[in-house]
């Protein structure tokens, strides 16, 4: 029996980063634990209690510190479960997301649900996604990926996601948009999104998702084995 891994994924939006770290945690047989959507469940239950993220900072804080957090399986999907109730359709409702980016812009916030985070990834055979997971969550990780891909890959994959919906929006739009957020990440002041020393890095332009799987997998194997040895 080999030993289990506690595995971190970090890296920009539109990397592959989610479906990547459920895949790998499937394949590996661990618990996959999605911190974007923690901070999306803030943003859902402030704008329910009507909370501004001008004005409301040290409310939208305290109740990032009241949230009950677990993720629980529903019908082979992972769902999010906030206070015992079931949120995962409600944090990926598009305003929650554009509203989670100022929530997770607060420091209290922040650390509110670092210790929530640390507390689900107590048990080893688990793998967090995230921004700040090797670098801050987890620096002790076992095993780091930084999965990234280019500006216009990933400006690519997100114009062909929501080119049905929006069909007035240009691809040259898109990556102005990508190449603005990207900025915004790595030069705000809480938790910039940067590469873990230690982290190894995946491009995965070119790869597909299984490609990508297969590696992040392949390294945790060997790691497994070497602790085992
Ligand atoms: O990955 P996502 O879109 O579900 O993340 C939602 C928001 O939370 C996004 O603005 C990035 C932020 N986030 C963060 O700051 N730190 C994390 N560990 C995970 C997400």
């Amino acid at each position: 029996m080999s030993r289990k891994l506690t595995i971190a994924i970090d890296g920009p939006a539109g990397a592959g980063k989610s479906s990547t770290a459920r895949g790998v945690a499937e394949r590996l047989g661990y618990v996959y634990v999605d911190t974007g959507a923690m901070y999306r469940a803030v943003a859902y239950l402030a704008m329910q209690a009507g909370l501004s993220t001008e004005r409301d900072t040290k409310a939208i804080g305290e109740l990032a510190g009241k949230m009950q957090v677990e993720f629980r399986r529903v019908e082979e999907q992972q769902h999010i479960f906030v206070n015992g109730e079931d949120l995962e359709d409600k944090v990926r409702l598009p305003e929650v997301g554009a509203m989670s980016s100022a929530v997770s812009a607060m420091p209290l916030v922040r650390k509110n649900l670092l210790q929530t985070q640390r507390d689900l990834a107590r048990d080893p055979g688990v793998v967090m996604e995230g921004r700040d997971i090797g670098t801050v969550v987890l620096p002790g990780a076992d095993l780091k990926i930084f999965l990234t891909a280019s500006a216009e890959e990933r400006a690519r994959r997100r114009f062909e996601q929501t080119k049905d919906q929006h069909p007035d929006l240009t691809f040259e739009q898109v990556l102005a948009n990508q190449l603005e957020r990207d900025q915004r990440d790595s030069s705000r002041e809480v938790a910039p999104l940067k590469k873990a020393e230690d982290a190894v890095e995946i491009v995965s332009d070119g790869m597909s998702l299984e490609q990508v799987i297969d590696r992040i997998v392949a390294i945790a194997r060997a790691k497994e084995a070497e602790a085992d040895a």
